[in-house]
């Protein structure tokens, strides 16, 4: 029986949603900070070599994978004739699964932060980090825990968006929706762009970007790097491969590949002048942080503070929540993808039971978060599973486990099993010459696995925390 097989509408309409999935929360919370404590312009210039040298062959790698085997990513490795390999497939998809129970509750904090700057900025602004806790369910001020609904019923609301855009299918749903929310981040970015250097006193944010203090470079900040270059495009986890799947042949991979990488890395790189400067000239250098914290609680002083503040406000959670929107519907469509191809499922009845399970998964998170400031636990089933550990070691699963696993897997099978050869083979049949060939063997075989495994050694067994 063959069936007609999703296929991207357009050239555009395949790279915004790669590049949708890739350019997510990570570029936007975490890549600033990380590139502020990495010493600025040092940690730039780092994580600008890694991706064309670590990155590229990688994404290049699951695109092809996918694309050749047109399948979801359980199955691709048994397609392409290697069935000792569909355990990387599994891994990935796991790692996806389990994401995206987290991810997408936090995009649904996202959204409540869009609706309270739109509504309430004054509450948010009279104490940034009770209104946070509040959302999660802590009364800071009583020292007390309650339901959080409010963070679960937003949860809910991102969810049901993301459902809706995966039902509608690849070409009508996922590819239109980021035709239009890319182009608006991009805006929203230059906006914000514009505002932060020239706020007064931002120089000097702005020239510690710049700046190259080659003290900074070191092993440490090197790793986080790499692991952040991983994160940052969407690698490892069951995407790629799924999203190189609905590619034409026709298309050329090593461009698409090229383009998706730029812009991840210019939209990570401009947030990093976004929030470094503008943090600097409110709250001064010690200011700049990274994660939920800080681009929930700090970031209200800077908006407080800049003149419009609260319109820009709302801009940067408008930024945030396509970032997260898009990246989530990726995470979504890996996981269908394969559940509708194994088991025959349709596509609408399998995304709503998906999400609703992928809620429920999140509900322990987002729970479990109330009850930090206290006890650390939110249930306590007489003194059984503490969920904040378990939330933690499910971090640590898929962080640190999971997705270096499946693509270290990928790079080894593109690398040593399915052969280089095989996927140039694959890259060409649009025609188009491809002249890195030699390069692109070298740093599949030998480069990506080398990066992923120190990634993988070191913060394995020495407990780095490269997040
Ligand atoms: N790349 C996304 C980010 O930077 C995270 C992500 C990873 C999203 C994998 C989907 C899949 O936030």
């Amino acid at each position: 029986m063959k069936e007609t097989r999703a296929q991207w509408g357009s050239k555009l309409g395949f790279i915004l949603a790669a590049a949708g999935s890739a350019v997510g929360l990570g570029n936007i919370w975490k890549f600033p900070g990380k590139a502020f404590e990495g010493g600025g312009g040092a940690f730039l210039l780092m994580y600008l070599l890694i991706v064309p040298l670590v990155g590229m062959p990688a994404m290049l790698a699951e695109l092809t994978v996918g694309r050749a085997s047109q399948s979801n990513v359980v199955d691709a490795f048994g397609k392409l004739g290697h069935k000792r390999f569909a355990w990387v497939g599994w891994v990935g998809w796991l790692a996806a699964f389990i994401i995206t129970g987290y991810y997408s509750h936090v995009g649904g904090w996202v959204l409540r932060y869009v609706a309270a700057y739109a509504t309430e900025s004054g509450s948010v602004y009279a104490d940034p980090l009770a209104y946070f806790y509040r959302m999660l369910g802590y009364d800071a001020a009583a020292e007390t825990t309650f339901f959080p609904w409010v963070a679960l019923v937003f949860a809910a609301v991102f969810l049901i968006i993301c459902a809706v855009v995966i039902i509608r299918g690849v070409e009508d749903g996922i590819e239109q929706f980021n035709k239009v929310g890319m182009p608006a981040l991009f805006v929203i970015l230059i906006i914000l762009l514009v505002r932060s250097v020239t706020l007064p006193g931002a120089q000097e944010g702005v020239k510690y970007m710049l700046t190259l203090d080659l003290s900074k470079v070191n092993g440490q900040t090197f790793l986080i790097a790499l692991s952040q270059a991983f994160y940052s495009l969407s690698l490892g986890m069951s995407i790629m491969v799924t999203y190189g799947s609905y590619l034409p042949k026709e298309e050329n991979m090593p461009r698409n590949t090229l383009l998706v990488c730029v812009m991840d890395t210019l939209v990570a790189v401009v947030a990093g002048f976004v929030i470094v400067p503008s943090v600097f000239a409110t709250l001064g250098a010690e200011g700049v942080g990274k994660g939920g914290g800080f681009a929930f609680v700090s970031l209200a002083g800077v908006f407080q503070q800049m003149a419009g503040g609260t319109i820009f406000g709302l801009m940067f959670y408008l930024l945030l929540l396509f970032a997260a929107l898009t990246s989530t519907v990726s995470l979504i469509e890996g996981i269908v993808a394969f559940l509708i191809e194994r088991f025959h499922w349709k596509r609408t009845p399998t995304t709503i039971g998906l999400c609703v399970v992928l809620f429920l998964m999140g509900c322990v998170y987002t729970c479990s978060q109330a009850a930090y400031p206290i006890h650390g636990i939110w249930f306590d089933f007489a003194n059984g599973l503490s969920f904040p550990l378990f939330c933690d070691a499910m971090e640590f699963l898929t962080d640190r486990v999971l997705i270096p696993l499946s693509a270290l897997g990928t790079c080894i099978f593109v690398g040593w099993a399915w052969t280089p050869k095989t996927a140039v083979e694959e890259i060409t049949r649009c025609g188009v010459k491809f002249r890195l060939v030699r390069t692109f063997s070298f740093l599949i075989r030998f480069v990506v696995p080398a990066a992923v495994i120190v990634i993988f050694a070191v913060s394995l067994f020495t407990g780095t925390t490269l997040s």
